[in-house]
């Protein structure tokens, strides 16, 4: 379904004369493509970013929305904070849904942070205006980008633009392409140790201007399937509804999926619903991946490129800024003090905060979703388990913490 939403931002020409060599060059101009050339010029260092596609197509995607505290500190310091404590929506907690019931989780009180709400659409934006406002280099609807020497010491990318061959040379390579992106696939697949978990089902999201229907979210357990209600402004909704991968998404009208929604909601939740031609539509496939090691030679992988985590614990975005965060340390130690420590231990760093924030992202599809093959006494099994998560104060601490984000 065509995209209803006209981003505003136009495609940035590529400036007149692109550097035969700079710094860092960097793959994609995703979130993390961006925040970290954000962070890297506020540093000094030098970066240019290759986009495969333009600025308008990247703007168009709808993707998740809630900031954990510390990613909300790493866009402060990319210079990108205005707008998003402006307009961002401060969380200070969110419900669970499980039979019918209503369960607060207080994060506020059991973490002393909360999360911001603000679309990931309005976040990439902030940083294209930032970048293009600096006159940052960066390079949309570059066509073919292959990686060149990646374990030299002059790495460099090759790509066409407006038919033209440029070859770009730079001390490191980010990968921030996302997981079907160039440059996790330029590795020697016996250098990789991939992880995986595909999920038999998928979210299908719909995006519409109406009022949410409550003021937090509100994650849903039923037997028909897991549900979602979440929000982009006061007046600007973001619903999900757990379908069967594979799901085609002509079966969903805009009416069947408020239908269904209403379904999954408490009759008193669902009476408030207000509901209104979808924005945007779109299922997505739900799986957990890791690629180890996220660093081969003078090639840093950054976010979706090396992990996946399903959406339900709105992690996504804010592992992409975490890695961000630890690869810009090490940029910015290597160029300031002709230190590597930062680089060499990048890849742990971050595999120790990515396998704690995908456990916690399986374990909260596990506890919400509806598995087809699961047996009465898995499906009793998971009732008792989020039983005892709202019971117990240490339980629902757990998931709090998690929620907000484990420290950096
Ligand atoms: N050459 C250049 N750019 C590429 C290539 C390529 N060969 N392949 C992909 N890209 C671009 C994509 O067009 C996209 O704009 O890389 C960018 C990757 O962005 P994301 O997929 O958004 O990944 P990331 O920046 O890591 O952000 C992760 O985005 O998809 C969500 O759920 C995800 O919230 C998480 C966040
Ligand atoms: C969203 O608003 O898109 C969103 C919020 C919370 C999630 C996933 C997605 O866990």
């Amino acid at each position: 379904m065509a995209n209803a939403l006209a981003p505003a931002f136009t495609s940035t020409e590529l400036p007149p004369v692109l550097p035969a060599r700079t710094q860092v060059l960097i793959v994609g101009a995703g979130p993390a493509g961006l925040l970290l050339g954000q962070l890297l010029a506020s540093s000094g260092v030098e970066a240019v970013i290759v986009e495969q596609r333009s600025a308008a197509h990247v703007l168009s995607r709808i993707r998740a929305g809630v900031l954990e505290p510390g990613t909300v500190g790493l866009l402060e310091q990319a210079g990108v904070g205005e707008r998003l404590h402006r307009e961002g929506l401060l969380h200070a907690g969110f419900e669970f849904c499980a039979d019918g019931e209503l369960h607060r989780i207080d994060l506020q009180a059991l973490t002393g942070r909360q999360v911001t709400v603000y679309g990931q659409t309005e976040l990439t934006r902030d940083l294209m205006q930032a970048r293009e406002q600096q006159g940052l280099p960066t390079v949309y609807e570059a066509e073919s980008v292959q990686l060149l020497d990646p374990d030299s010491e002059r790495p460099g990318l090759r790509f066409t633009h407006q038919g033209r061959v440029h070859e770009l040379r730079g001390d490191f390579i980010a990968g921030c392409d996302g997981f079907h992106g160039v440059c996790r696939a330029s590795i020697a697949p016996e250098r990789l140790r991939c992880h995986e978990k595909v999920y038999p089902f998928g979210w299908l999201g719909l995006l519409a201007d109406v009022p949410p229907v409550a003021p937090e979210l509100i994650y849903v357990r039923h037997e028909r399937g897991f549900a979602l209600c979440s929000q982009r402004s006061p007046t600007r909704s973001r619903y999900y509804l757990q379908v069967p991968a594979g799901e085609p998404l002509e079966h969903w009208s805009d009416e069947a999926f408020w239908a269904e929604l209403a379904r999954r909601l408490p009759a008193e939740v669902a009476a408030r619903l207000h509901t209104g031609p979808a924005l945007e539509k779109s299922i997505a496939p739900l799986r957990s991946f890791v690629a180890e090691p996220m660093r081969h030679g003078r090639l840093f992988l950054a976010g979706d490129a090396a992990h996946i985590v399903p959406p339900t614990g709105a992690k996504g975005l804010n592992l992409a800024a975490s890695d961000v965060a630890y690869l810009w340390q090490g940029f910015s130690e290597f160029y300031s003090q002709g230190s590597s420590l930062g680089l060499d231990h990048y890849s742990e760093r971050c595999l120790r905060r990515i396998w704690k924030a995908e456990r916690f992202s399986w374990w909260m599809t596990s506890l919400l979703h509806r598995f087809p093959q699961h047996s009465s006494f898995d499906q009793q099994l998971q009732r008792a388990e989020l039983a005892y998560l709202l019971e117990s104060e240490h339980g629902r601490a757990m998931l709090a913490e998690n929620y907000v984000g484990l420290p950096l």
